[in-house]
Formats: C-alpha cells, sequence, structure tokens
C-alpha cells in the first residue's frame, strides 16, 4: 500500500489528508497495519488539505472530527503534529498564510491524498476561471454543498464557506495518490484526466504533475 510504504520508508514524512467517504477505507487499513504493529506514526507530520469555515474541532461535522474519528485516535501520531486550518479563525487571510506558512515550515508534502468531487473539486477548490494558488477561504458550489448535506442535519446545517490548500500547494507534493470510488464518479475522473486542463474541472491539472497515482474501484475508472 502507497501510504504504508511512505510512513515505513520515510518515517517522518509529511502526509497531505483528505477527508470525505473515499479515503475512509484507507484510513482503516493504516489503522489496522498500525495495530498489527506494522506501522509507527510517531515521527510523522499531517497537513489536511480543507476544513468548514465556522465549525470547531468538537463539532462532529468538522473535518478535524473526521480525522480524529477515522485516524488520529487511532494510531501513535502525538496531536501536535496534525495541522488542519482552524475553521474559528477571525481573519481568512491570516489563517490561509498561517497555514500555508505550516505547510512551508514542515518543508512540503511528501505524499498527498485526494479525493475527487462530482464537480472535480480537490480539497475544496471548486471550478472557477482561474485556478487560485494557495491556501484560500472558498465559496462553496451548490453541488457541493448538495453533495456534502447527508453528513449534517438539513442542508441549511450546511457550512457555506470553506479553507482549502490552493491548486499550487497542492501540487507542490512530491507525489499525489489520487483515490475514486463508484460509479458516480466515473464521468469526471473521465474529464479531469482525459479532457482539457483547465480550472473549471479542478483535478484535470493533476495531468501537470510528475507523479500522481490513482486507485479507483472498476465502477469510478469505467470510462477511462
Ligand atoms: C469533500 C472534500 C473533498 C472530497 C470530496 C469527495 O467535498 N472536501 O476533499 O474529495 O468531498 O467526497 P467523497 O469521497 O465523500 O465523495
Amino acid at each position: 500500500m502507497i501510504i504504508a510504504s511512505q510512513v515505513t520508508l520515510k518515517p517522518d514524512s509529511v502526509l497531505g489528508l483528505a477527508t470525505g467517504s473515499t479515503p475512509i477505507g484507507t484510513y482503516d487499513e493504516l489503522v489496522e497495519l498500525y495495530a498489527r504493529g506494522k506501522l509507527d506514526f510517531s515521527e510523522i507530520k499531517t497537513v489536511n488539505l480543507d476544513e468548514y469555515k465556522g465549525l470547531d474541532r468538537e463539532n462532529e461535522q468538522s473535518y478535524f472530527y473526521f480525522m480524529k474519528k477515522h485516524l488520529f485516535e487511532r494510531v501513535n501520531i502525538p496531536l501536535a503534529s496534525v495541522h488542519i486550518p482552524d475553521g474559528t479563525a477571525a481573519e481568512d487571510e491570516r489563517e490561509c498564510a498561517r497555514y500555508e506558512q505550516i505547510i512551508h515550515d514542515l518543508g512540503g508534502i511528501d505524499l498527498q491524498l485526494l479525493g475527487i468531487g462530482h464537480n472535480g473539486h480537490i480539497g475544496f477548490n471548486e471550478p472557477e476561471d482561474v485556478y487560485e494558488r494557495k491556501t484560500h477561504c472558498v465559496e462553496l458550489s451548490e453541488r457541493t454543498i448538495e453533495a456534502n448535506k447527508r453528513f449534517f442535519a438539513s442542508e441549511e446545517a450546511v457550512p457555506r464557506y470553506a479553507y482549502t490548500m490552493g491548486i499550487g500547494t497542492i501540487m507542490q507534493a512530491k507525489k499525489i495518490l489520487l483515490l475514486a470510488s463508484g460509479e458516480e464518479k466515473a464521468p469526471i475522473m473521465k474529464q479531469a484526466l482525459l479532457g482539457p486542463i483547465t480550472p473549471k474541472v479542478p483535478a484535470s491539472v493533476l495531468q501537470l504533475h510528475p507523479d500522481v497515482t490513482i486507485v479507483g474501484d472498476e465502477a469510478a475508472l469505467s470510462l477511462l
């Protein structure tokens, strides 16, 4: 497994992590390997792609809570080594600059895990006219709110804004691992990987990255 090899070969790796339903199985496998004594996360550092604006860490819909539940509290990673944008930050610009600085100070991301949204978003980089390079605050698209409302009590409860690493932040990762599952992701996987490179399909920029591995089930990759 790619992440396990990264952790074994470079025990102080900086891992870029993702949320959503797709990587849950990946985290379960890492936890399983850890439980069997095959992996050690004590020197690993992590940076997550994104966080909802307005949700604090204890909020069950926050990405910090998700990461704690699915990975952080199940392996021996010190909480001081995990980084996620602060959804409760008072000033957007300051929080985004702080987050970029953290990634810079860690020496950049060794391996970035990515899922893909139905509209081709990576992290929360939504379809736009231009690529946003760095960590920024983004207004979520209706498509994303619609897709993510399943995790909230109602559509109204879904935050309208989020902090996300920029396309430049993601593209600077040394290696990228893109995960996709389910037939509903098949059309966007085709567009992203075989279509034109455009900020209207944010994941299409991955065609320009020198080291991307795509892991998907048959349904998600059926149109490739
Ligand atoms: C969210 C996250 C993305 C993720 C996407 C897809 O919007 N911000 O990082 O890739 O959902 O989620 P899922 O894997 O549940 O389809």
